[in-house]
């Protein structure tokens, strides 16, 4: 049986380098994937995002949730990440900021996992209403997203939003 049909959908653990700088790697990854090679990589650097990643894991700074999908072996295939956010009217929403599988784990259910433990996850804080950012053309997060029910309510010249009200 292959084991990765059936990953571990965990917490990341702070305290692991290794998780967070494949978690900060992974996020440059997508960046390039949508933005391609070289303006997503050169778009922010690995500092950054891992900044960016550290201020998810703060409590003071963001209500959020790096969940990781890990193999039997440990190997991590992919993360989601999940928060609270506020909008314009003041009203809070949960976000899904990066969602990455590596390519030699895709479409093999692992991302529907991801989002499904992170909506679980946002559902439990009181949220409602959950959204997700991406390029127009990202027809693999699209599909995913819309699979699960959730509607494109925004567009702009390069990105588009994805939500789904519980309400
Ligand atoms: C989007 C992504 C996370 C999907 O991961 P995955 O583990 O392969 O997804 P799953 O196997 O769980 O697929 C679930 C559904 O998503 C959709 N989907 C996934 N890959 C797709 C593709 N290549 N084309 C169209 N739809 C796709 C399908 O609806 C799929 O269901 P199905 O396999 O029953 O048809 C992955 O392709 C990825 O990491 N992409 C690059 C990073 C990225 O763009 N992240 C979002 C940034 S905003």
């Amino acid at each position: 049986m292959d084991m990765t049909l059936n990953p571990l959908i965990r917490a990341i653990n702070p305290d692991v380098e290794a998780e967070l700088a494949t978690v900060t790697e992974s996020m440059r990854f997508t960046l390039q994937e949508v933005m391609g090679e070289e303006r997503g990589g050169n778009y922010y650097t690995l500092e950054w995002l891992r900044n960016r990643l550290l201020q998810h894991l703060d409590p003071g700074q963001y209500q959020a949730q790096v969940l990781l999908a890990e193999d039997y072996d440990g190997n991590i295939l992919g993360h989601t990440i999940v928060r609270m956010e506020r909008d314009e009217k003041g009203q809070n929403f949960g976000l899904y900021s990066t969602t990455y599988v590596k390519p030699e784990a895709r479409r093999r259910g692992i991302a529907v996992q991801l989002v499904q433990r992170g909506e679980d996850w946002l559902r439990e804080q009181g949220m409602t209403r959950l959204a997700t950012d991406t390029a127009l053309d990202n027809d693999k997060l699209i599909g995913l997203f819309q699979a699960r029910g959730y509607e494109v309510v925004f567009r702009s010249r390069e990105m588009l939003r994805l939500q789904k009200d519980f309400a």
